[in-house]
């Protein structure tokens, strides 16, 4: 556990021994209209490009009333290049709504400030901290990334559990006599020192303390999920027609996409043609003897756990009666019957490019 004393204290000397060092737009400024803006700015953009913006925003719309009379064409032309255009659209509507809710201030509690258009959980939690002096917490990036570290914390950062869990850590951690130094100390912090990749740990305030950076693995944190590298498969399948009817097999019902119909056809194997693939793969699975027909498409689809490609041909029936080997059951089948069928989503493609 971090000692909270040591934490805040060490934390917020250098956070104000660092002052005149970093330039953060809205830095030193005690409206919060112009923490509102910058924080704003902050959120998707770095802080180099968002410097000469804020400036220029600051000279153009000086209050929230100006903001509100100005135009939205005005609005977007002065955000042009900083990208995301909600957020001016956002800014623009929400001055309004402060005109017309809250007499043309900014409030400042959580619950008001999170109604107006545009702030989220964090612009709320950045403005009622830095603004009104409140002793909430925020979370952003730079914040997860330190936090983690100094906790050494395995948890999955992706989870709403783990972020509730540091969300109620440094509401114990926050000091009420300076809760905008601490969270905007942390947010500097992990900005300039404990960066994503080869954090500056020998100028850290905080290595005495820190788990992650005493143990010498700092990168490995924060913990995200690893991203599944998914399976995409090409595939290959016949509508196999004898008199009227086409064949369809039942997948069994353990197992992906269990239970469902589906043509006949399978995986190409490497250095495989599509159409020596189908035949091998219908001799395989059903035994019958087939002429390929005509070319229908081909079709991709992404299910949950694999992604597909799919390619189907008419196939004319020559010899022999359908066997169930991997497939549960076999049916010979009517056009009209097919609706009365559940077939999984990348066949229903296929059906579709026949309705075409
Ligand atoms: N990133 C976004 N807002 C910030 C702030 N107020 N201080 C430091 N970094 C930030």
């Amino acid at each position: 556990m971090i000692d909270q004393q040591n934490f805040s204290n060490e934390l917020l000397q250098w956070f104000h021994d660092q002052r005149g060092h970093i330039a953060v737009p809205g830095r030193g400024s005690s409206d919060p209209y112009a923490i509102w803006i910058a924080e704003i700015m902050l959120q998707q953009t770095q802080v180099a490009t968002v410097s000469p913006y804020y400036q220029h925003w600051m000279d153009s719309y000086p209050s929230i009333a100006a903001l509100a009379q100005a135009s939205l064409d005005q609005v977007l032309k002065s955000w042009e290049g900083l990208g995301y255009y909600s957020r001016a659209r956002n800014l623009h509507r929400g001055a309004q709504y402060i005109m017309e809710m809250h007499g043309g201030s900014l409030p400042a509690s959580l619950k008001d400030l999170i109604k107006i258009p545009g702030i989220g959980p964090y612009t709320a939690a950045a403005i009622a901290s830095i603004a009104f002096g409140q002793a909430v917490p925020l979370i952003d990036g730079n914040v997860l990334r330190v936090f983690t570290r100094l906790e050494r914390n395995f948890d999955d950062i992706t989870r709403t559990g783990t972020r509730k869990y540091i969300s109620a850590r440094l509401e114990q951690l926050v000091p009420k006599h300076d809760p905008a130094g601490f969270n905007q100390g942390l947010m500097d912090l992990g900005r300039v020192i404990c960066t994503p990749r080869k954090p500056k740990c020998e100028s850290c305030p905080l290595i005495n303390i820190c788990q992650a950076g005493l143990a010498g693995d700092p990168e490995h944190f924060p913990v995200r999920p690893k991203k599944e590298t998914i399976p995409h498969y090409q595939v290959v399948v016949g509508l196999i027609q004898r008199e009227e009817k086409i064949l369809i097999q039942k997948r069994p019902v353990k197992g992906l996409l269990g239970g469902l119909w589906e043509f006949p056809g399978g995986k190409i194997e490497p250095g495989e043609s599509g159409e020596d693939a189908l035949l091998r793969e219908i001799q395989e699975e059903t035994g019958l003897k087939v002429t390929l027909g005509i070319k229908i498409g081909t079709i991709q689809h992404a299910y949950t756990h694999f992604k597909i490609t799919l390619t189907a041909w008419f196939c004319h029936w020559e010899a022999g009666e359908a066997e169930t080997r991997a497939a549960s059951e076999n049916r010979w089948i009517t056009r009209s019957e097919i609706k009365n069928h559940a077939f999984p989503r990348a066949n229903l493609k296929i059906l579709d490019l026949l309705s075409e």
